[in-house]
């Protein structure tokens, strides 16, 4: 049995650089470490599938097998498709050409009122993890995107995961942020009784030009309520080339594999293996 590692990239502020941290991790973690992933878009607004996915393929995927939506139990827009209970048939297998060992289970922008639909469910925050049982085994990494809340997809996520990852940018906001997530996270911990730890914090978009970035970075680990979380060492720098990739459909390593963004991801994913001992 593989001991599958889960990890969840959470933040409730938008436009952090979730998506392109797991989107990227997940293929550094491929391509350079050798590992299966499977990377499970969460998020109504479709950014991890459509920065490795053509919209027309996409659509295309749509109508012929199905995507997250039906995966959590959502009908078909269209009377008369059937929709499949194995999880596997709507995972795209290889999506990037160069990268044979990354999957991804594609979003779709229906999942919008999906907490309407899930409400009087029960169990409904294990829907994910249960499906998951399938096809698991079959991946070392499994990187789930987010969208910037944690209703219930996010919650699906968390319940299927060992750990969760926050990727935050080092201002003022963000840091009171951090501490709302984590508050939040806690709280969902307890009530859901789940086991899931923090991987660690990742700056995102650092402007090494700020001062201010720079002494963020320094003074937020130091705050009492986050001595005890892991910062990674590494932080990803705003670089250009990293929204440029998802224009080409292609991870960062791919797109452009000398640029400081590939550069980042490369050492974050050491990271990550380090402390998974994935490698
Ligand atoms: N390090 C970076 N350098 C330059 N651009 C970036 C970087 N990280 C993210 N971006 C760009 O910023 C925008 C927001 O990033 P992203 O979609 O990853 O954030 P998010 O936290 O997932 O947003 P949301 O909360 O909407 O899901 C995107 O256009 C993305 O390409
Ligand atoms: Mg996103």
């Amino acid at each position: 049995m593989t001991d599958t590692k889960i990890i969840s990239v959470i933040q409730m502020k938008g436009g952090v650089g979730k998506t392109c941290c797991a989107v990227n991790l997940a293929a550094v973690l491929a391509k350079n470490f050798d590992q299966r992933v499977l990377l499970a878009d969460f998020d109504p607004q479709t950014n991890s599938t459509l920065s490795l996915m053509h919209e027309k393929e996409w659509l295309k995927w749509d109508r012929a097998h199905g995507t997250m939506a039906e995966v959590m139990g959502m009908e078909k827009e269209k009377k008369g498709d059937k929709t499949s209970q194995n999880i596997q048939d709507y995972i795209v297998k290889g999506v990037c050409e160069r990268i044979p060992t990354l999957d991804l289970l594609p979003s779709h922008l229906k999942m919008t009122f999906i907490d309407t639909i899930l409400a009087s469910q029960p169990g409904r925050e294990r829907i994910f993890s249960r499906k998951l049982k399938k096809v698991k085994d079959q991946y070392d990494v499994i990187i789930c995107d987010c969208p910037p809340s944690l209703m219930s997809v996010t919650q699906n996520a968390l319940c299927a995961s060992n750990y969760f990852m926050i990727p935050m940018q080092p201002d003022y906001l963000s840091t009171v942020g951090l501490k709302l997530v984590l508050d939040r996270i806690a709280y969902l911990k307890n009530s859901l009784q789940l086991n899931v730890k923090c991987l660690g914090v990742v700056f995102t978009r650092v402007r090494g030009y700020l001062n201010y970035h720079a002494l963020t970075m320094e003074e937020v680990k130091n705050q009492a309520p986050f001595k005890k979380l892991h910062f990674f060492n590494t932080y990803i720098p705003e670089n250009i080339t990293l929204s440029e990739a998802p224009m080409q459909t292609l991870p960062i390593n791919v797109y452009d594999s000398s640029s400081p963004g590939a550069y980042a991801f490369r050492s974050l994913a050491a990271e990550v293996a380090g402390r998974l001992s994935l490698v």
